[in-house]
């Protein structure tokens, strides 16, 4: 598997994490399975003796809160753009006419499903797995597995973006403002570039590097990253009102103060061309 997929074991290991808590923001019953010892090993070690942080867990919240009301309003699919393990087809309650499309690696989705077997997991809506490469021709795929250019659509792409270089970022744009319907949406997470280049981050992306997970992207402008390919972007902070769920501990800061570290929360609607 490559390095990068593991950082799939990592993000459901800290889901496995929040589901555990009183508090939760999220109950995912799957998550410590499809994270098995490796994603809690490395959650271990990433945590290196820190608190752990809620990044994960509120991120995940907000775009679930966001999946349901657009499928409530009536999108019929979801597209999970470097899934991971994610089990939102699992656990969200989807209805039965819902199709989620889950876009990864080959090897990590082989080990997904092995997992997902073994646990006799059964999704509550149609669950299609597309198996590739986003650097290929992931959209003839994801065409080729049912999905409907013409249908709205919510597509996901959760703690992914930060892993692509920034060619990479806009060819994936350029794809998914071709794949949307208007009216479509677009979740994702974006790392500031005041992240990457903040002093207190740096041993961490040095060891993210080392390990073969660098971090590549980062803009602290995502409503102007998404603009030119035809969205409008609604943009919050970490700990920003609906981005706080009563569990963000850092401080509030300006977001023109680029001296701290920002990362955003983005939910984006496809315009008409
Ligand atoms: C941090 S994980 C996030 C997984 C999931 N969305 C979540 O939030 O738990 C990043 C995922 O992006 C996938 N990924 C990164 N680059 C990719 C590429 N070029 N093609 C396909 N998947 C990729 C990795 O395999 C990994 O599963």
């Amino acid at each position: 598997m490559q390095p990068v997929s593991l950082t799939a074991l990592w993000t459901a290991a800290q889901r496995a994490r929040e589901s555990a808590r009183p508090d939760r923001l999220l109950d995912d019953t799957l998550a410590g399975t499809l994270a098995g010892p490796e994603g809690a090993r490395m959650m271990e070690i990433m945590d290196s003796g820190q608190q752990p942080s809620p990044t994960v867990a509120i991120r995940s919240r907000y775009f679930d809160d966001r999946l349901i009301a657009r499928t409530s309003d009536g999108a019929r699919q979801i597209v999970l753009v470097g899934a991971g393990m994610d089990s939102r087809a699992f656990r969200l309650g989807l209805a039965a006419d819902v199709t989620v499309f889950e876009i990864d690696q080959p090897d990590l989705l082989a080990l997904k499903d092995q997992r997902l077997a073994r646990a006799g997991a059964r999704p509550t809506c149609v669950r299609r797995v597309v198996a590739c490469d986003l650097d290929g021709a992931w959209a003839d795929a994801l065409r080729a597995s049912g999905f409907s250019t013409s249908e709205q659509s919510v597509f996901v792409a959760e703690g992914l973006l930060m892993y692509l270089d920034e060619a990479g970022v806009e060819r994936l744009l350029g794809d998914l403002s071709r794949l949307a319907s208007p009216g479509s949406s677009l979740l994702a997470d974006v790392c500031g570039q005041s992240f990457r280049d903040s002093p207190y981050m740096t041993a961490w992306f040095a060891a993210m590097e080392r390990a073969g997970m660098a971090w590549r992207f980062g803009t602290d402008e995502p409503e102007a990253l998404l603009a030119p390919h035809g969205w409008r972007a609604d943009v919050v902070r970490y700990g920003d009102e609906g981005a706080h769920f009563g569990r963000w501990t850092g401080p509030r800061v300006d977001r023109h103060d680029l001296a701290w570290p920002h990362s955003y929360l983005v939910d984006a609607r496809r315009l008409e061309e």
